[in-house]
């Protein structure tokens, strides 16, 4: 019998992996949570009251301001996901690259950090989820029943977000410009203090350079058969 899992989906930034995260969910029917977009939502906060000065945020500020940083994230039409922040629909400029150019900086402090630990976890409660991040198998749900980890070059990776960019009518920015940033955040996701982007030791590794979305998603999908089938039973509440 399938018994629902905890599924995480950790990696380097632009790897595709939101996209398999949430077809896989769509698929088996699981709750999909990006905790990117969590971060990008907070990082959206500090930039629109004026918290940055260059590349420094004023933590105290931000710390005291957190408990009026309400995020919601809702199942929208066609699968797709949509972040409210204190009820306003943010999804689009979350992905902008004012936001993308701060969120590592964001994401690298301790406060923000916990709070938003503590929701993903009280998310998960129920299990049946699919949450993609960063930290995922190794702060959040360290006892996930499925963990992979998803890589792939830094160009082609550059080379997928310049796509995306592109394709919603964004000319503003260079490919250049856009593989300097994901290199950059690679480097400050990989070498912050509180809890760095590494691979946990139990997880899979994916490196989706030269996949195609359908065999990724054929990957996975089979991935999720096998822990499902070998899962534990939840211990019964009392
Ligand atoms: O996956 P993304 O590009 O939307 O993530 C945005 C930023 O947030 C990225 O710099 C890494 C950070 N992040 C994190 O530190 N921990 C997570 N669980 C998810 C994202």
């Amino acid at each position: 019998m399938k018994r629902k899992i905890i599924i995480a989906i950790d990696g380097f930034s632009s790897t595709g992996k939101s996209t398999m995260a949430k077809t896989l969910a769509r698929t088996i029917g699981y709750a999909y949570i990006d905790t990117g977009a969590m971060y990008r939502t907070v990082t959206l906060y500090a930039l629109d009251h004026g918290m940055f000065d260059g590349e420094s945020v004023d933590e105290a500020a931000l710390e005291a301001a957190l408990p009026n940083i309400v995020i919601t994230l809702k199942a929208g039409a066609e699968g797709r996901t949509e972040t409210y922040l204190n009820g306003e629909n943010v999804e689009q400029e979350i992905r902008s690259m004012r936001v993308s150019d701060k969120v590592s900086i964001v994401a690298a402090l301790g406060f923000v950090r916990r709070d938003m630990v503590r929701q993903q976890q009280a998310m998960g409660k129920r299990k049946g989820i699919v949450m993609d991040g960063r930290d995922i198998g190794t702060v959040v749900f360290p006892k996930a029943e499925l963990k992979i980890f998803v890589t792939a070059s830094a160009e082609v990776r550059a080379q997928r977000r310049f796509d995306e960019l592109r394709g919603k009518g964004d000319t503003s920015v260079t490919f250049e410009e856009v593989l300097h940033n994901v290199t950059e955040r690679d480097r400050i996701d990989t070498t912050r203090e509180e809890s760095p982007l590494r691979q946990a030791e139990d997880a899979i590794v994916l490196d989706n350079s030269f996949m195609t979305i359908p065999e990724q998603d054929q990957w996975l999908l089979e991935q999720y058969e096998k822990a499902a089938k070998s899962a534990k039973p939840a211990k019964k509440a009392k």
